[in-house]
């Protein structure tokens, strides 16, 4: 364990120091999920690190992420945009962005921005709308934290996705006059999409979207202090819902392209409008 321990703080550190040599520092990291790619395009002066460069960054296997990290602006902040994460359905391993988290921590990034793609179990939330969380349910009943020794690893989960970040993420969407719910996501291992029977269980527990991210790297940044929002874009209804062909990543991919319109540009107004404290 302590040898897995210094393997992962040397990978951390030569990550970072990686970072630091391109002379940016970035305050703000935005973590692309499926169907955001197209925020990217939205940095300016950006400069591009693969995550092959980067040995705490994890390898990247899913269609529709780059694996770059994009250090450049938006808006007034420096930020570090990360072009995908692995999920836990690829390994059955919750901590796998444990490396790329601590390597933002030990940048001096402070705000870890969040996107997704989720299906609705919400039938006021349907396919192209936005939703910010404002809590979650981990199903999986997975932590990043499990093997990490210390105190740090009782981390406080109450105000998990920071209150003043979403009120001014909700403050800049009323200025955008663009519509944003609020609602609880529901962490779900996958891949398999839910039955049925499952998503009327989610529903029954409160959850507004089901996903198969996000959680495991709210748990990791709120480990190192970094605050948290996260925003879902819906892609599909819960399976059941409604009478919609059989559920895809094909799928999710075409749905949350064509919502990419109006999300990212929502996003980048989401990220400049920012408060830093
Ligand atoms: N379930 C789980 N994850 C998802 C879904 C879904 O319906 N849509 C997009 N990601």
């Amino acid at each position: 364990m302590t040898t897995e321990r210094n393997a992962f703080d040397a990978a951390v550190a030569a990550s970072a120091e990686r970072v630091r040599a391109s002379g940016r520092q970035p305050r703000i990291a935005v973590l692309l999920g499926s169907g955001w790619h197209g925020f990217v395009a939205r940095v300016r002066e950006p400069l591009v690190l693969r995550y092959a460069e980067l040995p705490a960054f994890p390898a990247i296997g899913v269609e529709g992420h780059t694996g770059e990290l994009v250090l450049g602006r938006i808006g007034a902040h420096q930020v570090a945009v990360l072009g995908g994460r692995q999920h836990t359905y690829e390994h059955g391993h919750a901590a796998v962005m444990g490396g790329a988290i601590a390597t933002l921590a030990a940048c001096g990034v402070a705000v870890l921005v969040q996107t997704n793609a989720a299906g609705s179990l919400d039938t006021a939330l349907r396919p192209g709308a936005l939703m910010l969380l404002n809590d979650h349910l981990n199903i999986v009943q997975a932590s990043p934290l499990v093997g990490e020794c210390g105190t740090e690893r009782f981390v406080d989960l109450r105000d998990a996705y920071d209150p003043m970040l979403r009120a001014q993420a909700h403050a800049a969407a009323r200025r955008a006059g663009a519509a944003l719910h609020d609602g609880v996501y529901a962490w779900v291992l996958g891949p398999q999409f839910e039955t049925p029977a499952e998503i009327r269980m989610l529903r029954q527990l409160g959850a507004h979207a089901v996903g198969m991210s996000t959680v495991p790297e709210t748990i990791l940044a709120r480990r190192h202090g970094l605050r948290v929002l996260a925003l879902s874009m819906i892609t599909n209804m819960g399976c059941g819902l409604d009478a919609e062909a059989a559920l895809s990543h094909a799928q999710t991919l075409a749905a949350a392209r064509a919502a990419a319109a109006q999300t990212v540009p929502l996003l980048e107004a989401v990220v400049a409008a920012l408060e830093l404290t």
